[in-house]
């Protein structure tokens, strides 16, 4: 066996790799989620987010490389892992020629369940998700949030241990987003969560643990603070000058809101603590021969990746 059954690991990827024809949507993915932690998976559109979740839950088959949940072979033990799992797709996906709670209630027989243990349960989730008082409607009378809180009810319905959430929140206004996140925070600690975003705020809001990646690749790993500190505020700029460069750099390297710095002939790059910082480099600048600024914009790989200055960075 690949894994190691003793560890306490819900989900495993080694060197994970899916190809669709010639465009790689995950390249050599290694990931590893604590049972009953809440995990997140943050990257822009396109970054493989949902390759890596279908796989995962079994929904499609890796090109190459290993995956497992709860130990359990995606290759090969494919219906074990579905009893274990709940599953939000991207999508909404609920029937709606039925009932919020006839939603629930076809799931939980889909499940196997029998009506006496699955009427209590459905009961406790619809209060939980606050849709007690609007079982009885059609899920195209609910708002976007409510809808989202009734998928996650179902995906709740057979008590999974590993709930996987596929941008839960994408497309709803801030309140009713609060409002998930509240949810999902509730139901925190007896499974784990394992979900996907790219709002970096609600990463922060939920997660113990998050990896960030981009293009098919991991970027970066870590516990919620270590990857916000890389993260936060800070800005970059390019300065241009006629001349005299080097001499420049010296000047600014000594000032305290410089984060970092790098020299390619007569441009210098500049991260700053923050874009209030500009004004007090301009200062510093006053009389030298500067032909142009400009903004950097900072991808989640500059930050990841090539942070500037390697070398020179103070
Ligand atoms: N069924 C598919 N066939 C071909 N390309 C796909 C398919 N699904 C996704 N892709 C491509 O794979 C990349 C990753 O997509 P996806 O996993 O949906 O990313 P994310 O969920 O992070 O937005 C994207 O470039 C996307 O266009
Ligand atoms: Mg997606």
């Amino acid at each position: 066996m690949w894994y190691n059954k003793a560890m306490p690991t819900a989900i495993l990827t080694r060197s994970l790799t899916k190809q669709y024809g010639q465009l790689t949507a995950l390249s050599d993915f290694d990931l590893e989620v604590e049972q009953g932690s809440i995990f997140g998976l943050l990257g822009p559109n396109g970054a493989g987010k949902t390759t890596l979740i279908r796989i995962l839950t079994t929904l499609m088959r890796q090109t190459s490389g290993e995956a497992s949940v709860e130990g359990l072979d995606t290759g090969t033990q494919g219906r074990e892992i579905r009893r274990l799992i709940g599953v939000v797709p991207q999508e909404n996906s609920l029937d709606r020629y039925l009932t919020a709670r006839e939603n629930l209630e076809l799931h939980a027989r889909l499940h196997g369940m029998e009506a006496r243990r699955y009427a209590s349960r459905i009961d406790e989730l619809l209060e939980l998700m606050g849709l007690a008082g609007r079982q009885k409607d059609f899920p195209d009378t609910f708002s976007g949030g409510m809808q989202r809180r009734l998928v996650v009810a179902r995906a709740l319905v057979h008590e999974p241990r590993v709930l996987f959430l596929d941008e839960p929140t994408t497309g709803l206004d801030p309140q009713s987003r609060r409002a998930v996140w509240d949810y999902v925070r509730s139901i925190a600690g007896s499974m784990t969560i394992f979900l996907t975003t790219h709002y970096l705020e609600e990463a922060e809001q939920l997660c113990d643990r998050i990896a960030i990646m981009d293009h098919g690749r991991l970027i970066a790993l870590g516990s919620t603070q270590e990857l916000k500190d890389r993260l936060a505020g800070g800005t970059a700029y390019r300065i241009e000058f006629e001349t005299g460069a080097p001499r420049y750099a010296e000047l600014l390297k000594g000032m305290a809101c410089l984060r970092e710095i790098e020299v390619t002939g007569q441009t210098v790059c500049v991260g700053l603590e923050s874009w209030e910082c500009l004004s007090e480099v301009l200062g510093a600048l006053n009389g030298a021969p500067v032909r142009r600024i400009a903004l950097r914009e900072r991808t989640l790989e500059d930050v990841f990746i090539s942070p500037t200055g390697s070398g020179v960075r103070e």
